[in-house]
């Protein structure tokens, strides 16, 4: 129970790594707001996690809008009966593809939902999260934020504007209590890989994700459960001095340039 009594709000949260960490974070005691685009898919989620809708309940929210950010907040808040103390911004869409390919719509979508919804996102929890004694702000990034890809081009500078937001909001509202911080997954098993393989082309999906595995220097994608993990712990006290860091849940890959055949 590392979470006992926290109030938390997940963005994107009805399927893949947000689910997994609003799961997690109602698991460790918290109540928990499940955000997401789809909002009947947000409710299956949270009553798949409470039932009853006490201690967790859903809103449909999209980021790229800053009004529906700020309704998020104040929904939240009255649910709560109190500020929100962990807000994990996580929606995100992804693009594969070429830059002299891509439609100024799907550019326009990936910097929409992946930069302006972050920024919108982290506007409305902050106007709440600085009124709460154990404040933590928490975005996801990826490992195309701290390392560059072939055919990533827009998605990759989409991630990396997240990690200069949360370096920044680190400095800005540390003073005001609130911790800022990003996890940086690599590759994981989730809706979201599977759509983006099947896009780039991969004719069978699971044959690919196992590709990418053994790409791995640990020769393992991360799970859900270990983005869970890794958002628990950096929503918790054990974390209390750790602020505008984006930690990477990558089973080695931005460690260097890797090649299963030279691996000893
Ligand atoms: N799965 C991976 O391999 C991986 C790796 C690195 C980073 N990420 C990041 O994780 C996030 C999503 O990954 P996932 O694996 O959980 O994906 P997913 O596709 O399983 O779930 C994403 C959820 O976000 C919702 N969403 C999309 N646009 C939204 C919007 N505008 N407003 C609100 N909700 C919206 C979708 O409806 C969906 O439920 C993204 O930020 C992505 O960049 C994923």
């Amino acid at each position: 129970m590392q979470l006992k009594n926290y109030h938390a709000v997940v963005t994107g949260a009805a399927r893949g790594l947000g689910a997994a960490a609003a799961r997690r974070f109602a698991a460790e005691g918290a109540r928990v707001v499940i955000s997401d685009l789809d909002g009947d898919a947000a409710t299956a989620c949270a009553r798949g996690i409470d039932a009853s809708g006490e201690r967790v309940t859903a809103l449909a929210c999209d980021i790229a809008d800053p009004e529906a950010c700020t309704r998020l907040v104040d929904h939240a808040e009255a649910f709560f009966g109190a500020p929100i103390d962990i807000f994990l911004a996580h929606a995100g869409v992804g693009f594969a593809g070429s830059l002299i390919e891509a439609e100024t719509a799907q550019i326009r979508r990936v910097v929409e939902v992946n930069v302006l919804g972050s920024i919108y996102s982290a506007q409305a929890a902050l106007r709440s999260l600085v009124r709460s004694p154990r404040a933590s702000l928490l975005f996801t990034s990826s490992l195309q934020g701290v390392t560059a890809r072939a055919g990533r081009s827009i998605y990759t500078t989409s991630k990396h504007a997240i990690v200069g937001l949360t370096k920044s909001l680190a400095l800005e509202y540390g003073p005001r209590g609130v911790r800022v911080n990003a996890i940086a997954p690599a590759s994981t098993d989730t809706p979201f890989l599977r759509k983006q393989l099947a896009v780039a082309g991969a004719k069978d999906v699971d044959q690919a994700v196992r590709e990418v595995a053994a790409s791995m220097p640990l020769g393992w994608l991360p799970t859900p459960e270990d983005f869970a993990d890794a958002a628990v712990f950096l929503a918790s006290t054990a974390a209390r001095s750790i602020t505008g860091h984006n930690l990477l849940l990558d089973s080695g890959a931005a460690a260097g340039i890797f090649r299963s055949s030279q691996a000893r």
